[in-house]
């Protein structure tokens, strides 16, 4: 494989780091076959790694850098910061700065709070829901991810009935509704008499497969919230501020209760999170409100809305917020890829297909397009997905992940860059195509 001939050292690093690292890596789906390549630097749309090979990156610090590596408004920013103070743990202008930048862009957004992590979020999220209605059901949907918390990790990948993960207890669960995406009817049925306290879905699936959801859809489950009296809460970790300056809700024109965030919210290059919305929900964390604890939802923690990560996502959104015509250009460039890598799959016979919107792309080795991550992953041909990975890294491409290729563009990606994936697809579809028929 031209693969390990060309990368010694990341295969060195790696058999090193399986000694101190489970896995040899920090987040499983950062281990792809043979080993991962272990990344020396990173400019604009490309990284290198340790063996000096260099890659166009679409794998984006896992989406967070909407205007690729090394963005300099942000590292400025940053390093100025570093230099002022760096943590403090106390209340500090920046995170003033940056809740009123987000609800100034973020129409459904009245109040925020900030986390460290889109897990977080999502935690403190559920909690609140929870804490609000007075009721325990939260919905999700079949191959939703919104990290690693307990009550939502479950139906992320088949069998979506088990737990996404050993330890969890089935307590955990015991008030998790799994939905079926893009399927009114079916959320009908299933939360049919339900005393439900919240649904929680991403209105573009990421990890599911940059799946859509049709806006009839999301207008309909706002339309059942209300009716049983839950909240309906978007998971905008990967659209927010990716799809638009006001994210997908924006674009859907539906205006969810809560709301949350996390990688571009941090400039992203650092951890970050937060969730926000409807002022008498957000209200309940308020401890000058509610000075009793037992009588407020909580949320806190040493580094959330740390001075770095704030100052760094007030940069970047201001910056976004001035400069709409990098939405136009990532929408163009997106568009162009998705239509032309449809084309060359079906002018070689090959059954995959490409899903998606704005920045995103979804790659499916299927013989349909899927509307689900369900229908994705039950059609999904894995040998030829992990087959397309290795021969976009052999020339010089990245995304994640190899069973379920999901591509980011940022800002700094280029028609040339996107072009040469579209070759590179094409070289894969000639020798894959009809033969496999
Ligand atoms: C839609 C969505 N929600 C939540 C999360 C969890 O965020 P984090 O990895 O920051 O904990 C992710 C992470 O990829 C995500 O894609």
């Amino acid at each position: 494989m031209r693969y390990i001939e060309a990368t010694p050292f990341s295969r060195a690093r790696f058999e090193e780091a399986r000694k101190h690292l489970p896995g040899g890596v920090s987040y499983s789906i950062r281990h792809f076959e043979p080993y991962p390549i272990y990344v020396s630097a990173a400019r604009d749309r490309r990284i290198w790694d340790l063996d000096g090979n260099e890659y166009t990156d679409y794998w984006m610090g896992h989406g967070a850098l909407l205007m690729g590596h090394g963005y300099r408004p942000v590292i400025e920013a940053a390093m100025s910061q570093l230099r002022e103070y760096a943590h403090v743990g106390l209340p500090h202008e920046w995170e003033v700065k940056l809740a009123r930048q987000v609800s100034r862009m973020v129409e459904s957004v009245e109040m925020i709070r900030f986390t460290n992590s889109g897990t977080e979020a999502a935690m403190y999220v559920c909690r609140l829901a929870r804490a609000y209605t007075g009721k325990k059901a939260i919905a999700k949907f079949e191959g939703g991810w919104h990290g690693g918390y307990d009550c939502l990790h479950i139906g992320v990948q088949p069998p979506y009935e088990a737990p996404g993960s050993l330890g969890i207890l089935e307590d955990s669960l015991k008030h998790t509704i799994l939905l079926p995406f893009n399927d009114l009817e079916g959320v009908e049925r299933r939360v049919k008499g339900l005393e439900l306290a919240a649904i929680i879905i991403e209105p573009v699936l990421g990890a599911g497969g940059a799946i859509p959801a049709d806006p009839d859809f999301l207008k309909g489950l706002r339309e059942i919230c209300d009716s049983l009296g839950a909240l309906l809460i978007f998971d905008e970790v990967i659209t927010g501020f990716r799809l638009s300056p006001g994210g997908a809700q924006k674009i859907y024109g539906v205006k969810p209760d809560l709301t949350i965030f996390g990688k571009i919210l941090g400039g992203g290059i650092f951890p970050s999170g937060g969730f926000g919305g409807r002022a008498d929900i957000m209200e309940l964390l308020d401890q000058v409100k509610h000075p009793r604890p037992h009588e407020r939802a909580f949320q806190g923690g040493t580094y959330a809305a740390n001075p770095l990560t704030t100052r760094a996502g007030y940069t970047l959104l201001r910056e976004l917020e001035a400069k709409p015509e990098i939405y136009q250009e990532l929408n163009t460039l997106g568009e162009h890829a998705r239509n032309e890598l449809e084309n060359v799959f079906s002018r070689y016979g090959l059954e995959a297909h490409v899903t998606g919107i704005g920045s995103m792309i979804g790659l499916h080795f299927t013989r349909e397009k899927p509307r689900s991550a369900a229908m994705a992953q039950r059609e999904k041909r894995l040998e030829l997905a992990k087959a397309f990975f290795i021969h976009a890294l052999e020339s010089g491409i990245i995304y994640l992940t190899p069973e379920s290729p999901l591509l980011f563009i940022s800002a700094a990606h280029t028609r040339e860059d996107l072009d040469r994936l579209i070759e590179v697809a094409e070289y894969f579809a000639k020798k894959k195509g009809y033969s496999l028929k």
